[in-house]
């Protein structure tokens, strides 16, 4: 199964902004990541950075005039239109906003997008005074009425050297909007699904955790996942180094005590949960207030248990838990469906290298709430979310 991006018929518009040189490092990404990009440049954007940096990076010819005779298609802006699976605009400037705005066709750009049915991503990038201007705020508004996704643009520092909102969202922010303006309308559209993901950490004092190895790629993956099919997600992440996905509410929690409480409170409207975080089974019975000194050979903490948040959490949505095991791994996970009321569980080995923590694969046997087991091959960790999006699916009601 491939990823969001493998073989899609990307179009790439790039127009005069000072952030041009960005959406080199975004075509590379896209090319990367399996896609074909076309790139279409205005003729402000060659001002700033040249069709050849495009076409040798993508290996796809590049169009910058709408009527070249030497061009490879037969009407190139139909041709490229009707193919496209997304047209994306980064940098879309605010001479272009207002062109689309006004339903313009008098560059190949503007003309492709007349002449798409496909969905159209637009990440504006300019001065904020241009950004906050008037015109562009009503330009930018009727784009969305039309149904375009607009992509930030982000706070910080612009090339004027002023502060204020006008940066081109960075790529993994770009690549996270395309994928979710590809699956904006799938068959996730109008659900919301809460997962939670990373390790907890239960203080022993101020200074001392106790946690574990989950690195927070499998719930990550799958927030990724359910976003690319048009969910509304909640992501309720405990320790973890990775970035914030992009249109996923990221709600940072530590202990697994926060964890319940916010899962809790978001599943009253969810229609699915997904529990792929490592929730400690026990913390400390007392947070000591001050940093316990080294002074005697051997020191004792006292654990209590921890709220199970999969049994606590009950409601009418489809709850879907994870059995991370190194023994006994099908009768723990079955025991598991039992007890917790779960519609499937998503088993993996620690003891295989190609599953569990830290790695970006996993290989995970699915049991459902009628204890039917079934193996699925190794495969990248969305990948094995899309199969848990397949399965949670079929579970929705009507
Ligand atoms: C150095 C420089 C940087 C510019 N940066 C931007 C920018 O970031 N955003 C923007 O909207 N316009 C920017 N402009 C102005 C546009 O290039 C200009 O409005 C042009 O007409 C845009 O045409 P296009 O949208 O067809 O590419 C810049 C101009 C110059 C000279």
């Amino acid at each position: 199964m491939p990823g969001p991006l493998e073989g899609k018929h990307i179009v790439l518009g790039v127009t005069g902004s000072i952030a041009c040189y960005k959406a080199i490092d975004l075509a590379s990404k896209l090319t990367q990541a399996g896609a074909l990009v076309d790139t279409i440049m205005s003729y402000g954007a060659t001002q700033f950075v040249t069709p050849l940096a495009f076409r040798s990076i993508t290996h796809r010819a590049v169009v910058t005039d709408t009527y070249d005779s030497n061009s490879e298609y037969s009407i190139e802006h139909v041709a490229l239109a009707h193919q496209a699976d997304v047209v994306v605009i980064a940098p879309a400037t605010a001479h272009c906003i207002a062109k689309l705005a006004q339903g313009l066709a008098d560059d190949p750009l503007t003309t492709t997008i007349i002449a798409t049915t496909a969905p159209v991503m637009v990440a504006p990038a300019m001065d904020a005074n241009m950004f906050d201007n008037p015109a562009t705020q009503e330009n930018v508004d009727t784009l969305k009425r039309r149904g375009m996704v607009i992509a930030g643009p982000a706070p910080g520092r612009l090339a004027s050297g002023l502060m204020g909102m006008g940066r081109l969202l960075e790529t993994p922010d770009l690549l996270g909007y395309i994928s979710y303006t590809m699956g904006k309308d799938a068959d996730f559209k109008g659900r919301k699904v809460v997962v939670s993901a990373g390790g907890t950490m239960e203080a022993i004092d101020p200074v001392r955790v106790i946690t574990n190895h989950s690195s927070g790629k499998m719930g990550y993956a799958i927030a990724e996942a359910a976003r690319d099919r048009g969910a509304e997600v909640v992501l309720v992440a405990a320790s973890t180094s990775l970035p914030d996905p992009a249109l996923v509410n990221v709600v940072r929690v530590r202990s697994a005590q926060d964890m319940c409480d916010e899962v809790l409170r978001q599943v009253k409207t969810a229609d699915a949960l997904i529990m792929a975080a490592a929730v400690a089974d026990y913390r400390p019975a007392s947070e000591a207030e001050q940093k316990i000194k080294k002074s005697a050979d051997d020191l004792t903490i006292e654990l209590a248990k921890t709220t199970d948040i999969l049994e606590a959490a009950r409601g009418n949505f489809v709850k879907v838990g994870f059995a991370a095991e190194t023994q006994d791994l099908i009768p723990n996970a079955r025991d598991k469906v039992t007890r917790k009321g779960l519609d499937l569980i998503v088993a993996n080995d620690l003891t295989d290298p190609q599953a569990g923590f830290g790695v970006d694969t996993n290989k995970v046997t699915f049991i459902d709430g009628d204890l039917k087991v079934e193996d699925l091959p190794v495969m990248t960790k969305y990948e094995v979310s899309q199969c848990i999006l397949d399965r949670i699916h079929q579970l929705f009601p009507a």
